[in-house]
């Protein structure tokens, strides 16, 4: 039986090998943390991730061959294929500091694997990694191995999206497997491809060089927030000449060469891997002494702040250039619907942005726990990062912020609603009552295009929609950027 043992139990680490677990009976499965709550968690009813299907995938297998452990050292001996899911933050001190990625924690599990390994493995990359990880880590393990183990690095990188990340694991666009092209390389690659084989189709199974599986994964990510920024800078244009957002990308998107995916205009993308790794990517551009191609990515993230600094401008030009002491509705604080993840959320940035105009806001999101919504608004930049652990545990409230259970709850006596996610409860919500309930004039700003303007119009609303034609309200105070 072939022993699979996973480092890191996190987004991907856990639904990943639930699903290996659930397609491979016969390969038994381990996922094991230095978070011993985070195991605890899946090992309970209540798993520390929120993933449509996941309860169901975790349930059928866990106690039959994936396990939950925090016994390390015991599984990473055992096992002959380990993969490496652990967090790979951007450095915030530093040579690189809010670009490079911190590799501390990738450097340390392969110092360990090197220390208690006393077979032959298979060491998998499956976190995002800059190019050329895999010959650091192969120098790691090589350099601290006297006993004669050989050690062979996969680059395994995961293009799951959270929210969709069963689905997505199921029946992937494709798996790509990177690896060494000598005769030992190569058995890796095809036993790792046996695995996947399960429940893959072979042909959507690519088997590239390390670099190239490296790269594959920065450049996938940085195509595809491309494309947000792309039409978040046309949302800008549409505002300004009375053009319509969701029209223009349905034209655009028509064309079967750029298709239909990927292209919502919203209040800017979020999660933890696109601003990440397009910085990640930059810093290797510029190592690599090819600044025009990272002044080419940076641009990027540039329109995505820019994205959220417009939203916020927006919304406290139209009320009268002013948000002090005003009750601001936060609906949805997620990065996006279906998890309850707020690494990088656009909210934090919007949320902060209005505190310092000195707003009152109440926020609700139905996935997104009250002690995680004051930890975000209380977190530096790139802190989230790091295992959960590390995190302050009980920030400072920030007590200008609230947190409601309850979308009408957090919009009583409000003067102004915001959108952050698209939560589909936000599209049925009883806007009339939420009207009656509000301060007048009542505002409401969808960053995410899930309500119908015209409606809410109707109802009495001053709305803005991202990209779409403004009011005359909204025309007449415009926003500065
Ligand atoms: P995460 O923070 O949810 O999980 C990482 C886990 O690794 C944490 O639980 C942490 O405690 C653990 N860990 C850290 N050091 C460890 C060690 N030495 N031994 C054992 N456990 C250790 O992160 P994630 O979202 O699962 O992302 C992991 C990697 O996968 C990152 O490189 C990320 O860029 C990449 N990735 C993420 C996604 C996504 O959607 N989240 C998708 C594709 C790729
Ligand atoms: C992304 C990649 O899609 C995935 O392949 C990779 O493995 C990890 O990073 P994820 O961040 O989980 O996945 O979600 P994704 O669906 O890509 O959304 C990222 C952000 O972009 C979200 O904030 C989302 O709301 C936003 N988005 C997405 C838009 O604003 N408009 C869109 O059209 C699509």
């Amino acid at each position: 039986m072939v022993k699979i043992c996973c480092l890191g139990a996190g987004y991907v680490g856990g639904p990943t090998m639930a699903v290996i677990a659930l397609k491979c009976p016969a390969i038994e499965v381990v996922v094991v943390d230095i978070s011993t709550t985070r195991i605890s968690a899946w090992n309970s009813d209540q798993l520390p991730i929120y993933e449509p299907g996941l309860d169901d995938v975790v349930k059928q297998c866990r106690g039959r061959n994936l396990f939950f452990s925090t016994d390390i050292e015991k599984h990473v001996s055992e096992a002959d294929i380990i993969f490496v899911s652990v967090n790979t933050p951007t450095k915030t001190r530093g040579l690189g500091a809010g670009k490079a990625a911190d590799l501390t924690y990738w450097e340390s599990a392969a110092r360990m694997i090197a220390d208690v390994s006393k077979s032959d493995k298979i060491v998998v990359e499956k976190s995002t990694v800059p190019v050329k990880t895999a010959e650091a880590i192969e120098k790691i393990l090589t350099h601290n191995n006297n006993k004669g183990i050989n050690f062979q690095i996969l680059s395994n990188p995961e293009f799951l999206a959270e929210g969709t990340a069963i689905q997505d694991l199921f029946k992937p666009d494709r798996v790509l497997i990177g690896g060494r092209e000598t005769p030992e390389g190569c058995k890796a690659v095809e036993l790792l491809k046996s695995v996947y084989a399960n429940w893959v189709p072979e042909d959507q199974i690519i088997t590239t060089n390390l670099w190239s599986a490296e790269l594959s994964k920065l450049a996938a990510n940085a195509f595809l927030a491309q494309r947000i920024s792309s039409v978040n800078a046309i949302s800008a244009l549409c505002e300004a000449t009375g053009a319509d957002v969701a029209e223009v990308a349905y034209s655009v998107g028509k064309d079967s060469r750029i298709g239909p995916k990927f292209l919502n205009a919203s209040v800017g993308f979020g999660g933890s891997c696109f601003q990440k790794d397009i910085l990640n990517l930059i810093y290797i551009c510029e190592c690599n002494g090819l600044p025009e191609v990272a002044d080419y990515w940076k641009q990027v993230i540039k329109i995505n702040d820019y994205q959220k600094s417009r939203f916020v401008n927006r919304l406290v030009s139209s009320m009268f250039n002013t948000v002090a002491g005003k009750k601001i509705a936060v609906l949805g604080f997620a990065f996006k619907k279906d998890t309850g993840d707020t690494r990088e959320t656009p909210a934090i940035d919007v949320c902060k942005g209005l505190l310092g105009d000195k707003a009152k806001i109440s926020i609700y999101d139905p996935q997104v726990t009250e002690d995680q919504i004051q930890r975000d608004l209380a977190m530096n930049k790139f802190d989230w990062d790091h295992p959960i652990h590390l995190q302050p545990m009980s920030p400072t409230a920030v007590k200008e912020a609230s947190v409601e259970w309850d979308a009408y709850e957090a919009t009583k006596g409000a003067h102004g609603v915001c959108i952050l996610t698209e939560w589909d409860e936000f599209k049925k919500l009883d806007y009339e009552k939420i009207y009656e309930n509000m301060q007048k004039p009542a505002f409401i700003f969808d960053g995410r295009n899930v309500v119908d303007p015209e409606k809410l119009r109707k109802i009495g609303f001053i709305v803005y929609s991202i990209g779409k034609p403004l009011d005359a309200w909204l025309k007449d105070m415009p926003a500065v950027a």
